[in-house]
């Protein structure tokens, strides 16, 4: 992204920002609630028309393309919220979430991707016939990416892929998104559970007020007298954050 400026109406929530995800790399994209990470992420996807600015995957300018075909370009997108369609089967959404690409596929295309999928996410197996809207919170969020995953895309863009997931579903599903990034695929991730998200990513970018505050490699990041004061704002609770702690009211935070 160069000098990108998106909001809803007249407003601008995230202002002039500039920020390059390597290919191949985990790129995590961290922030207090309300800084403008998941409008940045819908303006990436194609969801939000940018004011100003390009939007760039390699060399190619998508800026002005809507989100199918940004789609159709290799660009998966998992949002944070109404990702899967509740009243639909697990198989119902994997099956959307192919064929929407792959439309022309050949035969048997489908039946090896929907395998590669359960393969990540033994989970959902015994769930393949339940509506969605059954499903924990934890397997909802498997199903969503796995719907975008389905149709093999180049990079992934997660909004969150852990919110509100128990601490052992969280290093279950940032297990998997290092998985999928090892198989070449390009992340882009935004994540609240930090410790956890630095675990698995390359790079990390620190956006507040519609700002990106800079970029760390994800070693460094927490540790960054900037990211704690910027990002924490020093708060007992933003404080918490930054704790080794296992127990479920921190990876709900
Ligand atoms: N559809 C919308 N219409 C108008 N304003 C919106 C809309 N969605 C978000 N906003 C506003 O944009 C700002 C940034 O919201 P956004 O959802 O991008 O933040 P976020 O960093 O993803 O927060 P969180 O960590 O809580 O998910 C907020 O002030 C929010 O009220
Ligand atoms: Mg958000």
């Amino acid at each position: 992204m160069e000098s990108v400026s998106a909001g809803y109406g007249a407003t601008d929530i995230v202002r002039t920002v500039s920020l390059q995800a390597k290919p191949g790399r985990i790129t995590t994209i961290a922030g207090p609630n309300g800084a403008g990470k998941s409008t940045l992420m819908k303006t990436m996807a194609g969801l939000l028309r940018p004011r100003q600015g390009t939007i760039r995957i390699g060399a190619r300018d998508i800026t002005a393309l809507p989100p199918p075909a940004r789609a159709a370009a290799g660009l998966g997108y998992v949002p944070q919220e109404r990702n899967v369609f509740k009243n639909l089967t697990v198989e119902e959404n994997l099956s959307i979430g192919f064929e929407f690409i792959h439309r022309k596929a050949a035969r048997g295309a489908f039946a090896a991707a929907r395998q590669r999928v359960l393969d990540l996410f033994p989970d959902l197996v015994p769930r393949t016939e339940a509506p969605a809207g059954t499903l924990s919170g934890g397997q909802r969020q498997m199903l969503a990416m796995g719907c975008a995953l389905i149709a093999g895309p180049s990079t992934l863009l997660l909004d969150e892929p852990s919110a509100g997931l128990s601490p052992r579903y969280v290093t279950t599903m940032l297990d998997a998104v290092a998985a999928v990034n090892r198989t070449g695929v390009t992340v882009i991730m935004i994540e609240q559970n930090l410790i956890e998200a630095m675990r698995i990513s390359h790079d990390a970018l620190l956006l507040a007020g519609g700002e990106i505050k800079g970029m760390w490699s994800a070693a460094a990041f927490l540790s960054d007298a900037k990211v704690k004061s910027l990002f924490l704002g020093g708060t007992k609770a933003g404080g918490e954050l930054l704790q080794q702690d296992t127990s479920d009211d921190a990876s709900a935070a």
